[in-house]
């Protein structure tokens, strides 16, 4: 039988690119989405993967999806915790609010997810977790000192559940993608985002496909002897 898959933040941009290498790769994949219900249903009726709206930054409403999948179709054994959102502000002019934001969405939705699917991925001994950090949760970034908090958190969280979860056979581990070319990243003022380009050796903003190639490598069935590890992904501009 397929393994159950569920991608957080997985019918837009990199998650939805996720999502679909997913299902191309055998698994049965449930994509979650937080508010666009437009934009699910579009990529539902395109690519067939059942979507389910929830906010992955609140534990209540995130149990209660994970229950439903399960009862469906199973548990989940492989998790891709890609939901994420920006504020970006300079720390003078960021509010409470957007430090919030960030932190519960971005951070607060691993704990949510891992806790509400950890315990069967033990029972079944086996499990495969990628959280989606960041390239400014490894070098930082101007503006953004709550994302980077909560991306360099995903960082330390992945390294520690990895070595809970070793011994069961479930890995863990973690994506730093660079800048890619999604609605977030565009959302960069242009002169801002034009510097940054300049500044990746390859010469380019990554495609959402580039980050999917790495969470189909560390979800592999084969890939048993890899966890606690964050695989970069930005064309050469941060190399950590
Ligand atoms: N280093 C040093 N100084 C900088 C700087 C930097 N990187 N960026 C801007 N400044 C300076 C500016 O030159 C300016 O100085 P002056 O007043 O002397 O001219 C000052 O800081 C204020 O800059 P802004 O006018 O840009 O300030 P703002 O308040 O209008 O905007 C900001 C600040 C919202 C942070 C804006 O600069 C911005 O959006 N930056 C982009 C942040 C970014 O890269 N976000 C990534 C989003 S994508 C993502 O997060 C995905 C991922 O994982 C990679």
């Amino acid at each position: 039988m397929a393994r159950v898959a569920l991608v957080t933040g997985g019918t837009r941009g990199i998650g939805a690119a996720i999502s679909i290498a997913l299902q191309k790769s055998g698994r049965l994949v449930v994509a979650s989405y937080a508010g666009n219900t437009e934009a699910a249903q579009a990529f539902q009726k395109d690519t067939g993967i059942e979507t389910i709206k929830f906010d992955a930054g609140s534990f209540e409403e995130t149990v209660a999806a994970v229950n439903d999948i399960a009862s469906r179709h199973g548990a989940i054994e492989v998790l891709v915790n890609n939901a994420g959102i920006t504020r970006d502000a300079v720390l003078s002019k960021m509010t409470r609010e957007m430090w919030d934001a960030v932190i519960d969405t971005n951070l607060g939705s691993c704990f949510n997810l891992c806790k509400a699917t950890f315990d069967g991925m033990k029972a079944a001994k086996f499990g495969r977790i990628v959280n989606i950090g960041s390239i400014n949760g490894q070098a930082g970034q101007y503006g953004q000192v709550n994302y980077a908090a909560a991306k360099s958190g995903i960082h330390g969280f992945t390294k520690a559940l990895a070595q809970e979860g070793a011994r069961y056979g479930v890995t863990v581990n973690a994506i730093a993608p660079g800048y890619v070319d999604t609605d977030m990243v565009r959302a960069v003022p242009p002169d801002v985002l034009e510097k940054i380009i300049a500044k990746i050796p390859r010469g380019r903003l990554g495609k959402a496909e580039d980050i999917a190639r790495g969470v189909l490598f560390l979800t592999a069935d084969e890939a048993d002897f890899v966890t606690g590890s964050t695989i970069s992904i930005n064309g050469g501009q941060h190399m950590y």
